[in-house]
């Protein structure tokens, strides 16, 4: 998505450790109007596809998600993280670990929101190393629900997240893929 390019490369602020701060645009501040045209942006690549529901993960994926959800007028489902492993039996949980953050999180979603007659797409902000999509595909796959694929607003091409589950022959789009990040430079895969 051109535009998502273009305004990367006009707020991102490049990190220490390959971070990309989009905090006034995509995380912190969501900028409303681009927040819908990237959730038709999704919409149109999964059409005709007989999805049934959305599953993302908190927090930052949640207004992505949404506004998929909007757009293809289907419920959103989100994870949430716990530190602590949950022994209720009324969720279904994996362990994610985040490279970014430096820690793991038991993730959970309650067994009536997903099943096995769902057809599921998964949608991030982020796609870096893909532990949380392999996370959320372990979800499905624990409730028995098709997953139609995933989508990451911005993926990290360099940290091969995405890579890695196509070649397992997951159907994997991202709005832009960023294939090398420099200290000042930022430079995109041709899609
Ligand atoms: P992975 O899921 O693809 O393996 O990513 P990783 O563990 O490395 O990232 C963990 C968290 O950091 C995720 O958010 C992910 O969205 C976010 N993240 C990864 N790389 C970047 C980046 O370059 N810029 C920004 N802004 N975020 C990045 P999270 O832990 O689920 O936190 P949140 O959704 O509550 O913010």
């Amino acid at each position: 998505m051109k535009k998502l390019e273009e305004k990367i490369l006009k707020d991102g602020k490049i990190l220490p450790g390959g971070v990309l701060k989009v905090g006034n645009f995509l995380n912190q501040q969501i900028d409303t109007p681009f927040m819908k045209e990237m959730g038709e942006e999704i919409a149109e690549m999964f059409k005709d596809t007989g999805a049934t529901k959305i599953l993302t993960i908190e927090a930052s994926g949640i207004p992505i998600a949404v506004s998929a959800g909007f757009a293809m007028n289907l419920p959103v489902v989100y994870a949430k993280k716990n530190k602590t492993s949950n022994i209720s039996g009324d969720c279904y949980s994996t362990m994610v670990h985040s490279f970014t953050h430096g820690n793991n999180n038991n993730v959970i979603v309650g067994k009536e929101y997903i099943s096995s007659d769902d057809k599921v797409l998964i949608v991030d902000d982020f796609l870096a190393h893909g532990s949380a999509l392999v996370g959320l595909i372990e979800i499905c796959e624990q409730a028995g629900a098709e997953v139609l694929g995933c989508v990451a607003a911005i993926e990290k091409g360099f940290q091969m997240g995405g890579d890695k589950l196509r070649e397992k022959g997951y159907r994997v789009e991202s709005l832009a893929i960023i294939e090398e990040m420099t200290d000042t430079e930022i430079y995109f895969r041709e899609q």
